[in-house]
């Protein structure tokens, strides 16, 4: 992670050393058992498919897709799911994927909402994480980094549903917003 001239910078190099960390922590983690990783669209899509393929455990994959509160909901935080899962994870041992947690708030949702199911485990495995930003406590058991303050755009996350493609993330400036 850098921080240079172009400001601030996670390359595809860091990323896919980190995703490959984050695989085999969970690869140990769930040794024998077939997990089922759960993506929170749209932004996981790509961080989910890297890190699935790094995986040394059998994996099964499900989509959720989630709308943000608004923000009159802000405070109770309540998401607005788009696409449900289609299968039952009761009895399975989940672990969702969410490319950033901010807030907080649609993780703390979505990890309720889950525990409702029984599944067997469940945990939250986020790429980034701006921690200064939190307003709940959710319980995120594996981080690839810890982000600062800065809107940050590529490998799945957006601004106005631009930049998702690019292989590394960076900051986009004040002034970038201003002219889109
Ligand atoms: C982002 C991200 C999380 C959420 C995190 O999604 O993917 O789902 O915001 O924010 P929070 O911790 O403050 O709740 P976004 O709404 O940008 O949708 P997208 O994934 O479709 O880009």
């Amino acid at each position: 992670m850098t921080k240079k001239e172009g400001g601030f910078l996670i390359s595809e190099e860091d990323i896919k050393k980190r995703v490959k960390e984050l695989a085999d922590q969970i690869s140990k983690d769930y040794e024998g058992k077939q997990p089922l990783l759960v993506g929170i669209l749209k932004g996981a899509f790509i961080f989910l498919a890297d890190l699935i393929r790094e995986l040394s455990v059998d994996a099964e994959v499900d989509f959720l897709a989630v709308s943000s509160y608004g923000k009159a909901t802000e405070t109770s935080g309540e998401v607005k799911i788009l696409k449900d899962l289609s299968e039952s994870v009761e009895g399975r041992d989940v672990v969702i994927v969410e490319d950033i947690v901010d807030t907080g708030l649609t993780l703390r949702y979505l990890y309720d909402l889950l525990k409702t199911r029984k599944p067997a485990s469940l945990r939250i495995c986020a790429l980034l994480d701006k921690k200064e930003r939190r307003q709940v406590d959710v319980p995120v058991d594996y981080v690839g980094f810890e982000v600062p303050d800065l809107f940050l755009v590529g490998y799945g996350l957006d601004f106005a549903e631009k930049y998702r493609q690019l292989k590394y993330i960076r900051e986009l400036t004040p002034e970038e917003v201003k002219n889109i």
